[in-house]
């Protein structure tokens, strides 16, 4: 299949041709990839079962793992699910935004979107172009993160170029999604409590000035044992993974340089630090190019942005071997911790007092 690429350049008349024919594409069963401001989404109508079958296929996905619809505007929820009364809280404080609910599914979603399970995830996304295109296609899309399955998700249209050219039928390259990390998803109990399944732009701490509790899936920071199930089907998978082998290094005092500092010779060595890092790591012995740096150790915002980039950046650079620091579990730093030991298996070196 040829795909049509069109970069938006922020002039309303140039873009709306853009995206109408994104929604033109949508609405006849295509696929297309859009900008959002977590990550590029893989569209198709959500309320057409053979459209969503094609998502799948593109992205090489497994049939049981469920897609988020996207819609403009919170009221379009009820049309699509059992709307419990604290969206409407959530839809206040944070809609639209990298925050997406899952609740009771309504029959006019069909199975192949949710993975055969009787509940849909919905979010609304902030970014204007995905908003936009969500309008004038005048349906909800179905759409995963536009990566192949397993694959880092795509924060830049030549990340999504990259993995999908040949297999959708448009990219809408929208620049550099702002966030960087996927939303952040929350499963409501309908009593004033609420399940985070994977932590994202919204984070724990905003989630609990508006629920009474909000429980963390194991999933989230623990490998599951045998028989063990995350909330959200997604995340069993192994994902986010560089080709390279990856391992964690936490922060206490001194052992991540005496980890680097002992591996400093090993071929196709990558680390990833901070900048704070680069000057110690490169008086270990560590080739300041192979030092991939999340940004200023205080500046979580640019770790999240530039996290999937730099384990796309470890397979270009074709490392065989990766060290990276172990992230803290406060703020949006629980969803870059997330993100990187899935990528790293759970394979993490910590210091005996944190045993
Ligand atoms: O930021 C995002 O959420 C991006 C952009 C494109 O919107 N989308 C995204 O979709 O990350 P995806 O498919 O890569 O991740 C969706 C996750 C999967 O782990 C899936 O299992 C879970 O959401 N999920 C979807 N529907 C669910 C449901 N009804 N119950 C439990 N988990 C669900
Ligand atoms: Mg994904």
């Amino acid at each position: 299949m040829k795909t049509e690429i069109a970069v938006l350049c922020g002039t309303p008349e140039v873009d709306d041709k853009i995206l109408r024919r994104g929604a033109e594409i949508i609405r006849t069963g295509g696929l297309v990839a859009f900008p959002t401001e977590t990550v590029y989404g893989l569209g198709a109508n959500a309320l057409d079962s053979d459209a969503a079958a094609k998502i799948y296929a593109a992205k090489g996905r497994p049939s049981d793992n469920p897609l988020i619809i996207h819609v403009s505007r919170p009221e379009e929820a009820e049309l699509y699910a059992y709307v419990p009364e604290e969206y409407k809280l959530l839809a206040e404080k944070f809609l639209p935004g990298p925050l997406t609910v899952i609740m009771p599914k309504r029959d006019s979603i069909p199975s192949t979107v949710t993975g055969g399970l009787d509940s849909v995830a919905v979010r609304i996304p902030s970014n204007a172009a995905a908003r936009r295109l969500i309008e004038l296609s005048g349906v909800p899309i179905a759409a995963p993160s536009a990566n192949l399955s397993g694959k880092p998700s795509p924060t830049l249209a030549s990340h999504v170029i990259e993995d999908m050219d040949g297999r959708v039928d448009m990219i809408i390259d929208g620049g550099e999604c702002n966030i960087g990390l996927e939303s952040t998803i929350i499963k409501l109990a309908g009593d004033g409590r609420a399940e985070l399944l994977r932590p994202g732009g919204i984070t724990k701490e905003q989630l609990e000035e508006v629920f009474a509790e909000v429980k963390l899936d194991k999933a989230v920071t623990e490998k599951l044992g045998d028989g063990e199930k995350p909330l959200a089907p997604g995340m069993k998978y192994r994902h986010y993974a560089p080709t390279a082998s990856l391992t964690l290094v936490s922060g206490e005092s001194g052992l991540f340089e005496r980890v680097i500092g002992e591996k400093a010779k090993v071929a196709g060595l990558g680390v990833i630090a901070f900048d704070e890092d680069v000057d110690t790591l490169v008086k270990l012995g560590i080739r300041r190019e192979n030092i991939l740096s999340l940004g200023a150790k205080s500046d979580v915002n640019v770790h999240a942005a530039r996290l999937f980039s730099l384990l796309r950046e470890c397979d270009t650079r074709k490392f065989e071997k990766i060290y990276a620091r172990l992230p803290e579990r406060d703020g949006l730093s629980l969803a870059v911790y997330n993100r990187i030991i899935k990528a790293a298996g759970y394979d993490v070196i910590r210091g005996e007092k944190e045993e």
